[in-house]
């Protein structure tokens, strides 16, 4: 029987607190890794508990650490704390991000600042941290962008700058650190979180624009978040030894059907 076994491997995540990074963790969890985590919310708050809790219950160890990975001291401290507690790291799931909508010509240098500096240079910042542990395990950096990187629609900017900035950044450290590091992004099309669900809450009928929306998918759904999670594992694991410097779309086939067939 096939199974995925990363038992034994210290996963470090970022943006656990909900969505997709909470999602990887648990499936990590489930494979096996003690996984330390990081978000923006207080130790002890609801988003942490949850993340310690959801990880626990897979029968794993977690760490959750307060931070800011747009700020480089506490990023920094982030990957010390984990190194501290579990003594290395094998895997980096560098998830944080957030959607920054403007257009090209209301966004302000301010928005453009703030996105560049979470959705693109706390990426680098990361990997630059954990790269002298990652060369004692030979380790994976799995980097989250997005189908935005590929295709966008307007209104979008900067982050689809961002997203689309960081396939270059998953080809540089690949090529740069490679072969003790494995370096691969993920590009997630419509995955369901909570973020997504107050987006079809803003038309005046919800679930007429889901069904519309999902109907832009030759699966016929969207995705969910432990898909993400799956992948990831994939990734991390020894079966994807010959998987680096690319970023993987995963969009339900969205990108392949013709606009003028969705109505
Ligand atoms: N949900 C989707 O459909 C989708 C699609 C494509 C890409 N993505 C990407 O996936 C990643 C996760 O998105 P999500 O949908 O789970 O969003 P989410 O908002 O549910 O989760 C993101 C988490 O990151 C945390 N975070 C934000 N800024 C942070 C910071 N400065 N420091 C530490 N933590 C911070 C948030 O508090 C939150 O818990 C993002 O990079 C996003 O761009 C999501």
């Amino acid at each position: 029987m096939l199974t995925l076994d990363l038992s034994g491997k210290v996963a470090l995540i970022t943006g656990v607190g909900s969505g997709i990074g909470k999602s990887v963790a648990v499936v990590l969890a489930r494979a096996g890794c003690s996984v330390s985590g990081c978000d923006l919310s207080k130790t002890g708050s609801e988003a942490a508990l949850g993340f310690s809790g959801a990880v626990e219950a897979e029968g794993s160890e977690s760490l959750y650490s307060l931070c800011d990975v747009s700020d480089t001291t506490e990023l920094e401290s982030f990957v010390q704390k984990t190194v501290d507690r579990f003594g290395k790291i094998d895997i980096v799931v560098s998830n944080a991000g957030m959607n920054i909508f403007k257009g090209a010509q209301n966004c302000m240098v301010e928005d453009w600042d703030f996105n560049m500096d979470l959705n693109l240079r706390a990426h680098w910042l990361l990997a630059k941290h954990c790269k002298p542990y990652l060369e004692e395990t030979r380790g994976v950096i799995i980097i989250m962008t997005s189908n935005h990187a590929y295709y966008t629609i307007p209104g979008c900017f900067p982050y689809n700058v961002t997203k689309t900035a960081l396939k270059g950044l998953v080809r540089s450290l690949a090529i740069e650190w490679g072969p003790a590091i494995r370096t691969v992004g993920i590009a997630p099309g419509f995955i369901e979180t909570s973020a997504n669900e107050k987006w079809f809450g803003n038309f005046p009928e919800p679930e007429k624009e889901r069904q519309r929306t999902i109907n832009m998918h030759p699966v016929k759904k969207l995705g969910t978040p432990e898909e993400v999670g799956a992948l990831c594992a994939f990734l991390a694991s020894d079966m994807a030894a010959f998987i680096s410097g690319t970023t993987y779309l995963m969009d339900g086939g969205r990108s392949a059907l013709m606009q003028d067939h969705c109505t």
